[in-house]
């Protein structure tokens, strides 16, 4: 094989969570462009039908759910009915999450960190004990962790530190599962993505615009990624050419946390 080839995804199916908007639309465009069928998963249906009408020029098999991942109960409740109407899915990326409330831990109440803290890292639990398991029984695999740069640092000028931890906590859960299956041809992996401008960024940016140049200033390229940037990474982890690589945290920030 040579090592383009190493890169296709032909015959392989993919579950992005979070797929219909940002990061997540951004790697299921690339993921289709390297051969992959696609199964997204977001909460508002209009986004799903619009990124389902873009990506079915690619000539892939994509289908979408709808389900909201806030509750571990809800993720299993997805995972139940992808594994009914859409198995066997090859390649699961956990992408959905986010800070979502600037609220300073003093003042953070507990359902609204629970809740945060499901969103972030229950869900990506669910859907990798729930999908990661018939992909051991097929021997084949590949699980990719969206974290963020804030696993391994604070963000300074915004709080919400549930983010932190739950990306933090994410890395390890990674790291650990990794080591678990990793004699059983499936590979676990994390990306730590920088500031990237997708919506989520675009309304904290809103809110207070001068926080987007406080943000570039601590960047050593002095701008934020564009989403399509991550796709070739993923397209890395999804593939046989990442056949090596497991419990991985790859960081993709434009030199963030090099400062
Ligand atoms: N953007 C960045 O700079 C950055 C940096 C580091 C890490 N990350 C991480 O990358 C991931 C994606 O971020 P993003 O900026 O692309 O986010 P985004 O622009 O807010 O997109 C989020 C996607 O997730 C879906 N979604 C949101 N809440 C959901 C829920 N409760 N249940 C199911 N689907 C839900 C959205 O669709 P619906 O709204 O229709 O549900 C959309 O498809 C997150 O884990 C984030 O923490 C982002």
């Amino acid at each position: 094989m040579n090592v383009w080839e190493r890169f296709r995804l032909d015959g392989r199916r993919a579950l992005i969570t979070g797929g219909s908007r940002g990061l997540g639309r951004a790697m299921a465009q690339a993921l289709a462009e390297a051969g992959a069928d696609l199964v997204l998963v977001g909460r508002d249906e209009p986004s799903l039908v619009k990124a389902v009408h873009e990506l079915n020029p690619l000539g892939r098999r994509v289908d979408s759910l709808c389900a909201d991942l806030t509750t571990g109960e809800e993720a299993e409740h997805l995972c139940r009915q992808v594994l009914a109407q859409h198995g066997p899915i090859d390649i699961l990326v956990n992408n959905v999450g986010g800070r979502r409330e600037n609220l300073a831990t003093e003042a953070m109440p507990l359902e609204t960190w629970r809740r945060l803290i499901d969103l972030n890292l229950t869900s990506a639990y669910v859907c990798t004990r729930m999908l990661g398991e018939p992909m051991l029984q097929r021997g084949w695999g590949r699980i990719i962790n969206i974290a963020s740069i804030c696993g391994q640092i604070a963000t300074r000028n915004i709080h919400g530190r549930h983010y932190e931890t739950a990306k933090a906590a994410l890395v390890g859960f990674t790291r650990a599962v990794a080591a678990d299956w990793a004699p059983r041809g499936v590979t676990v992996n994390a990306i730590a993505p920088g500031g990237f401008l997708t919506d989520a960024n675009r309304r904290w940016f809103q809110e207070r615009p001068e926080f987007q140049h406080e943000i570039e200033h601590l960047i050593p390229m002095g701008r934020l990624g564009e989403p399509d940037e991550l796709g070739p990474l993923a397209v890395y982890l999804a593939s046989p050419a990442s056949a090596y690589m497991t419990g991985a945290l790859l960081v993709i920030d434009g030199g963030y946390t090099l400062w």
